[in-house]
């Protein structure tokens, strides 16, 4: 009879909740499935009186994380707090050295400090499991880690953040604003505590950072990710890229170059046949391009208490059944150095949206500027939306009209500067729109 797994959490919020719900609910079913029991012996969070609705008799209240990291009567330590330093930096490394195993939800924690604590787990012999850091229910990072230890991988890309995806949603199928659909997410409880970090693409970022070194054997390097957020996403996009056949998602991509490992996360245009295109809401999804394998897409549910918990106890899981895997998928010290790959020398295609002169010779002049950069147009619309010429004057002065062009292949400094040229032949007012796209 082996004895069972014991496990102590430090963080007892929404997920930290789900998790010592869900193994008390699955216990006859984990100790099944790990060939031994697993069992909740300590637990720790800020308040000890608040209601969580959840069984805490039999087992131990730790003064704080430490002590639960320290405690010899704990295997498994389960950082469940957040915040990407103290306590759950000081608690994580106290356990890894005392050779316990750690599982974690906690992606700035593991985006910034992975390569080292993976190097510590790597000393003391235990396990560094963080399934619930991307993707939350979707078990992405044993896919890369595990499934695909024998593919070579070329580009992982996806949908990393739910409230950017639930916003975009929203404004395309209902034509809302951006500031209305934040609210809405907010309201919902998808947002982070600072919606910035979402909507600006951080969280994104993070969770790119971590697939990436383990799609390319990188060290995880967050300051490696170009970052842009959705913004500046205006319902005309998105009314332009439909009618293009498009939808525009904040995507992260990693992807493998001649020039190196791109990493990035923007708005993107893909192709409304892509499976990735069909993900609507708060869902997350990510598609992995390997070579000699069609496209795996894996899409499910990118957040919430339920979700995350799922996959934290799939790593408690495998402490239990003593599967010990490298955190990254190889040993640290064969994690490569990885550097920002400048984006200037991006290459893809571009949809260009501007507001432009509504006269002869301005398409002329647009088209010249980027035949100039060797920049070929596969597709170019004018729109005239009603009442665009001057209503005061009725005259020669018309009212700018938006012009949408999709670009062939292209470098993203060539689009730069045709438009650099564009906006001094004064052909167009205000600042181009400029999203990249990305095919499958
Ligand atoms: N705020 C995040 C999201 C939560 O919207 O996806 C999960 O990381």
């Amino acid at each position: 009879m082996v004895a069972p797994l014991r496990v102590g959490i430090a963080g007892l919020g929404t997920v930290g909740a789900d998790v010592v719900r869900l193994i008390e609910v699955q216990s006859r079913v984990l100790s099944a499935r790990c060939g031994r029991g697993v069992r909740v012996v300590s637990v720790t969070a800020r308040s000890k009186a608040k209601k969580r609705g959840i069984d805490l008799r039999g087992i131990t209240w730790a003064k704080n994380p430490l002590e639960i990291a320290d405690d010899p009567n704990v295997d498994c330590f389960v950082e469940l707090m957040g915040g990407v330093g103290d306590p759950a930096l000081s608690a994580i490394e106290a356990a890894l050295r005392n050779g316990k195993s750690v599982v974690t939800a906690n992606k700035a924690l593991i985006a910034k400090h992975g390569s080292k604590l993976a190097a510590l787990a790597e000393k003391h012999g235990g396990a560094l499991n963080f399934e619930a850091a991307v993707g939350a229910a979707i078990p992405v990072i044993k896919t890369l880690r595990e499934g695909l230890a024998g593919t070579s991988i070329n580009r992982v890309y996806g949908i990393l953040n739910g409230t950017c995806n639930y916003i975009l949603t929203r404004m395309e199928l209902e034509g809302l604003s951006f500031a209305d659909c934040l609210k809405d997410a907010q309201r919902l409880g998808y947002a982070e505590a600072n919606p910035s970090f979402d909507v600006d693409g951080h969280d994104t970022a993070q969770k790119l950072a971590i697939l990436a070194s383990l799609a390319f054997g990188t060290k995880v390097a967050q300051n490696a990710v170009y970052v842009e957020g959705i913004s500046s996403i205006a319902p005309a996009d998105l009314r332009a890229a439909d009618e293009l056949g498009y939808r525009v998602k904040l995507l992260g991509v990693a992807v493998r170059t001649a020039k190196g490992i791109e990493q990035r996360v923007h708005p993107t245009m893909i192709p409304k046949s892509s499976s990735i295109a069909q993900v609507m809401g708060v869902t997350n999804a990510v598609t992995i391009d390997g070579d000699g394998v069609p496209p795996i897409t894996l899409v499910g549910p990118g957040a919430g208490g339920a979700a995350t918990a799922s996959a934290v106890v799939a790593d408690i899981a495998d402490v239990a059944r003593g599967i010990r895997a490298n955190p990254f998928g190889r040993p640290v010290e064969r994690l490569r150095v990885t550097s920002k790959a400048p984006m200037e020398r991006h290459e893809g295609g571009y949809y260009i949206r501007l507001m432009a002169r509504d006269l002869a010779g301005t398409a002329a002049t647009i088209a010249t500027r980027l035949a100039e950069q060797k920049i070929s147009i596969e597709s170019i619309v004018q729109r005239h939306p009603d009442g665009a010429f001057d209503a005061i004057n009725n005259s020669a002065k018309p009212a700018p009209v938006p012009v949408i062009l999709i670009t062939y292949a292209t470098s993203e400094d060539a689009v730069y500067r045709a438009l650099q040229a564009v906006q001094k032949d004064k052909v167009i007012t205000g600042r181009p729109q400029v999203i990249r796209i990305e095919k499958n």
